[in-house]
């Protein structure tokens, strides 16, 4: 397939991404979490190393094998991927964000299990940290990929992350579109870019192409080669 046709485009490059979503505990049983699989993060990093990356995968918590020749690294709550987010930063070419970070996480996380009480329950939560707007804002020479996850005005908030983060790149979903987006093996993007005027908006395909996709627009706004 493409994987064939694509040269070592990445070859000498760092490439940093992450991927699947974080956890974030109320208590030693309960989660508040999303729907991602890391199925789109995990393509990219296989299409990374073949396309001769060295590749860092900073990962949540998902059930996928570590894609041969990736250096892989677990984490479970945003603020885990934050810190290692930041540790690999500075080496990095190419830094892919894909990871569904929790926007949110508990105040309080109880050491004991919280017993069931009558009437409602509230649980308060503070904002976690931007990884990709703390990252926009310290880049030097990264080429800096976003995620959107929308379900409505796909392109439009697309480019305000773009701008609003300080971006090279943003990869816009339709999180509600039929077969794309969380647990699918196939997606629909936009690829938005800070160098390109045109949105290139791709048809529906293979995660592992739309990673092929990805990178191999980033390699060119990057002034490599094809
Ligand atoms: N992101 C991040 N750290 C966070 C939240 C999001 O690094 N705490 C990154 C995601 O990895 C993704 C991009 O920001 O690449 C956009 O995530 P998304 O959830 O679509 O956007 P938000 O900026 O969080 O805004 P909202 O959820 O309100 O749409
Ligand atoms: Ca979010």
């Amino acid at each position: 397939g493409s994987q064939k046709a694509n040269k070592k485009i990445l070859q000498g490059k760092h490439v940093l991404i992450t991927a699947g979503p974080t956890h974030e505990s109320i208590d030693p049983v309960r989660v508040f979490t999303n729907h991602s699989t890391g199925k789109m993060g995990y393509a990219l990093a296989e299409e990374a190393v073949e396309m001769g990356g060295e590749v860092t995968l900073i990962s949540g918590p998902v059930q996928l094998k570590t894609p041969r020749g990736a250096a892989r690294i677990d984490v479970t709550t945003a603020e885990e991927m934050y810190d290692a987010v930041m540790e690999h930063f500075d080496k990095a070419d190419v830094v892919v964000k894909t990871a569904a970070v929790a926007d949110y996480t508990p105040v309080e996380t109880s050491d004991q299990k919280v017993k069931k009480q009558p009437g409602n329950l509230i649980i308060e939560m503070k904002r976690t940290k931007d990884i990709l707007a703390e990252l926009g804002k310290q880049k030097t020479n990264q080429f800096l990929v976003g995620f959107a996850a929308e379900s409505e005005h796909v392109e439009d908030y697309g480019r305000m992350k773009l701008e609003n983060k300080n971006l090279d790149m943003v990869v816009a979903n339709n999180i509600t579109s039929d077969n794309a987006g969380f647990g699918h093996d196939t997606n629909i993007v936009s690829l938005i870019s800070k160098h390109e005027d045109q949105i290139k908006r791709l048809p529906l395909l293979s995660k592992r192409e739309v990673a092929s996709e990805i990178l191999k627009t980033a390699v060119r706004c990057m002034g490599g080669e094809r």
